[in-house]
């Protein structure tokens, strides 16, 4: 099943067999490149950028690269091979056939799934509008725009699937993907952490690290889902979405290395000394991770959650890698749950997205350690962390809890008087935005960040990867 580029919307659905499909995206799609133009990095159209283009689906040599300008991207739909005779791996549907077309009585929960995950797509290049305007280097720039337009793409799988399964009501709702924007007062993105904006590249490697490794456990525990074209799109996605991850974790990293770098140089860990020197100090970048990290863990939803249970029971949503456990109907199992009250025991099937939260969490931890490892290895003990379950929290059982990073619960004024040392300031934000500036000459970089190890598909870092 290759793809193909001859159409005007590229895909390996066979597109061409289904004309009124066809005729609906080919619909679609000024719209979505007026979206584009309008809220994309539109300052840069007219660059040529080093970016891979999906030339199959397979994991192994399934892009291709080279020079394009981004309003010529090719966006498309592209959805992993088939798995032959897949069954449903969880829930009440347990060992049925997938679905090929979505049950009736699961229209409304599924389709409202789908567009809540396309919902964020489209809301991450938006804020991300202007980010090219401050980039640390050229092979900085490539990438944000490399991940602007996987991005687009992934709004474009999602679009698909309301195209082509749901109808009237699924081609309303693409329209509705590209009518709300991030932080619009009257039609604002879905979820909060999506109306942020990202106005500086520290956050925007937080982003990456934190908020597209949400997107990363949602997908996966898409991937499993029992409407077999929804769970083919998420593993396509997926593919693409280990670049996000990359970027945010070398992007820190990055901004770890040289920090670690002036401190040795300057023999102090003095945050006002290293900030003098133009490097970001370390606990700057844990009040950005404390932010970033908090606001990601929102997106899970309310630990205890009927929405969470009846996903499950009804084949849309698993576990991550609902292959790792044993049970996989989980009708009569129990959670522990920590709340402000004491444990609290739950039915497993309502506590999905808590489930879901505790793998997240702990695919984060990966990279803090190795942070931290760079910072051991300089001699210094400073120790980056992430802060507990319960530490700023705008959903679920931890709401409005006065609770510290540590997750000890702390007299109510004693925390808003601790508060702004845990998470960044005005003044932090402001020196932040003021070390952000433009390097566009290859192989320069920006004196808050290290450079890459390595440049992109085996060029050099120096390599021209955007002319403007
Ligand atoms: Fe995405
Ligand atoms: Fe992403």
């Amino acid at each position: 099943m290759t793809i193909d580029y001859s159409e005007r919307i590229p895909n390996n659905v066979d597109l061409a067999n289904d004309r009124a499909l066809q005729r609906a995206l080919e619909h679609w799609q000024p719209k979505f490149q007026d979206w584009w133009g309008e809220m994309g990095p539109n300052d840069f159209s007219g660059a040529d950028v080093y970016l891979r283009t999906a030339v199959g689906v397979d994991a192994q040599g399934w892009a291709s690269y080279g020079a394009v300008k981004m309003p010529d991207y090719r966006w498309g739909i592209f959805l992993a091979e088939p798995v032959p005779e897949r069954t449903i791996g969880f829930g009440d549907h347990f060992g049925q056939p997938v679905w090929q077309q979505v049950p009736g009585d699961l229209r409304s929960q599924f389709r409202r799934i789908i567009v809540t995950q396309g919902d964020t797509e489209p809301a991450s290049v938006e804020q991300q509008h202007l980010l090219g305007h401050t980039c640390p280097s050229l092979y900085d720039l490539r990438n944000l725009f490399q991940v602007n337009v996987e991005e687009g793409r992934h709004l474009w799988a999602m679009v698909y699937l309301l195209h082509a399964y749901f109808g009237r009501d699924g081609r309303e709702e693409a329209e509705g993907l590209l009518a709300r924007h991030s932080g619009d007062p009257d039609n604002p993105r879905i979820l909060e952490t999506f109306n942020q904006p990202i106005s500086d590249w520290l956050s925007f490697f937080m982003f990456t690290y934190f908020t597209d490794r949400d997107g990363k456990f949602q997908l996966k525990s898409l991937a499993e889902s029992g409407f077999d074209p929804l769970s083919r799109t998420c593993r396509f996605m997926l593919i693409e979405e280990a670049h996000h991850m990359f970027v945010g974790e070398t992007g820190v990293g990055r901004v770890v290395k040289r920090t670690l770098e002036v401190m040795k140089e300057l023999g102090t860990d003095d945050p006002d000394k290293v900030r003098g020197h133009g490097a970001i100090d370390l606990p700057t970048l844990q009040r950005y991770l404390n932010f970033w990290f908090t606001s990601s863990m929102d997106l899970f939803g309310s630990e205890v959650s009927s929405n969470a249970a009846s996903s499950f029971a009804n084949g849309i949503k698993a576990r991550p890698d609902e292959n790792q456990y044993a049970d996989h109907l989980c009708s009569e199992a129990q959670f522990e749950l920590e709340t402000p009250q004491g444990k609290e025991s739950v039915s497993l099937r309502n506590a999905m997205n808590e489930v879901l939260r505790g793998s997240y969490v702990k695919d984060c931890e990966i990279g803090v350690k190795r942070w931290n490892m760079q910072i051991q290895r300089a001699g210094f003990d400073f120790r980056l962390a992430l802060p507990s379950a319960r530490f700023h929290r705008s959903i679920g059982v931890w709401v409005n809890t006065p609770v510290d990073p540590a997750g000890q619960l702390l007299p109510r004024e004693q925390y808003d008087r601790q508060l702004p040392e845990w998470l960044p300031s005005d003044a932090d934000q402001a020196f932040v935005r003021s070390v952000m500036q433009r390097i566009v000459q290859p192989g320069k970089i920006a004196g808050w960040i290290a450079p890459p190890d390595r440049g992109i598909n085996n060029l050099p870092v120096e390599y021209e990867y955007v002319r403007l």
